[in-house]
């Protein structure tokens, strides 16, 4: 089996709102911690020791009835209250699968823009890439460099990008309470890597469970397309002949599209096959349905009456 090289997704890089701008709370929160720490190393020693000391006797004495009174005896100052702070609901993690033309990244944007209009901090992303370190990796994987050493390089090249992908740009934004819409993930490695690559099934499983962990889609939607339309949408999208993963052969597409037909049925509590022959507003409609009924959709914002 000829090496081969998970394709490109062609969504724009980072799709709206952008992959970098989802990366950034991670960044702010890297710089306020190393202030927090600069300012805890300026600070004078033994203002350092009184924290620490409160710290360790806080930790040491319990409340006890005793202490309780002693604190009853002091002058009564109400603490102040502090409304307790909201917890942040738990994003959703969206991931787009499919073969070649099949109308991945056509329907990412509308997906985006459905969840955008329901009021939905969304964000938009793509694989390989959708970080700055997986991005140079995209360049690297898609450059063809690694093809003459096989699936199972390629498949650890992209486990790498996705590693960064994850922390740079996926987690900080479920973190945030962001639903993220990706445009391939770690079900195109065990397709193109695994299933037609012949990479062992192990070592995929070894790589997803370092690298994604628990970070696994919530919702994977497959867009199912005849091979041969898959192919000749993507040739008319690109207005010249076929490139160099459409020209793997029409038998690697076809059995690409079994394995993910495949997949979809080994798992259909994370996946739902999507029939991508219809045109792209039924399409959406059909992905619409799926995640309203698979997923909890916040409740619309009621208007307030004045
Ligand atoms: N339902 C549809 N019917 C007809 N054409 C479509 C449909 N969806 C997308 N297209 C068109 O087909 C081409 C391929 O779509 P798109 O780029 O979204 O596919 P993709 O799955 O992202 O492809 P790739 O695997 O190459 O990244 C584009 O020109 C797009 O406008
Ligand atoms: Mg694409």
């Amino acid at each position: 089996m000829p090496s081969r090289t998970q394709p490109p997704s062609n969504a724009p890089a980072p799709a709206s709102p952008t992959a970098e701008s989802a990366a950034k709370p991670a960044a702010k929160r890297s710089a306020k911690a190393g202030s927090a720490k600069a300012k805890a190393k300026a600070e004078p020693a033994s203002a350092k020791a009184a924290t620490s000391a409160t710290a360790k006797s806080a930790k040491a004495a319990p409340m006890t009835a005793k202490t309780a009174g002693t604190a009853a005896a002091k002058p009564a100052t109400k603490p102040a209250s502090r409304p307790a702070a909201k917890p942040v609901p738990p994003g959703r993690f969206i991931t787009l699968e499919g073969g070649e033309g099949a109308g991945k990244s056509t329907q990412l944007r509308r997906l985006l823009a459905r969840l955008q209009a329901a009021g939905i901090d969304a964000v938009g992303t793509r694989e390989p890439g959708g970080s700055t370190g997986a991005e140079i990796m995209r360049h690297l994987i898609l450059s063809g460099a690694a093809k003459p050493l096989g699936p199972l390089a390629e498949a650890t090249l992209f486990a790498a990008a996705r590693a960064d992908h994850l922390d740079a740009t996926i987690r900080p934004a479920l973190a945030r309470g962001a639903w993220v819409v990706c445009d391939r993930f770690a079900d195109s490695t065990r397709v193109y890597q695994g299933a037609l690559g012949n990479v062992d099934p192990r070592l995929i499983a070894a790589l997803e469970e370092v690298t994604v962990g628990e970070t696994r889609p919530d919702l994977t939607l497959i867009l199912d397309l005849p091979a041969e339309e898959g192919l000749a949408r993507a040739a008319a999208r690109s207005g010249r002949d076929a490139d160099r993963f459409e020209s793997e052969g029409l038998a690697f597409h076809r059995a690409l599209r079994e394995a993910f037909r495949a997949l979809a049925t080994s798992e259909p509590e994370r996946c739902v096959l999507i029939d991508a022959s219809f045109e792209a507003e039924a399409v959406e409609e059909a992905i619409w349905q799926a995640v309203s009924t698979r997923l909890k959709l916040p409740a619309p914002r009621r208007r307030r009456r004045s």
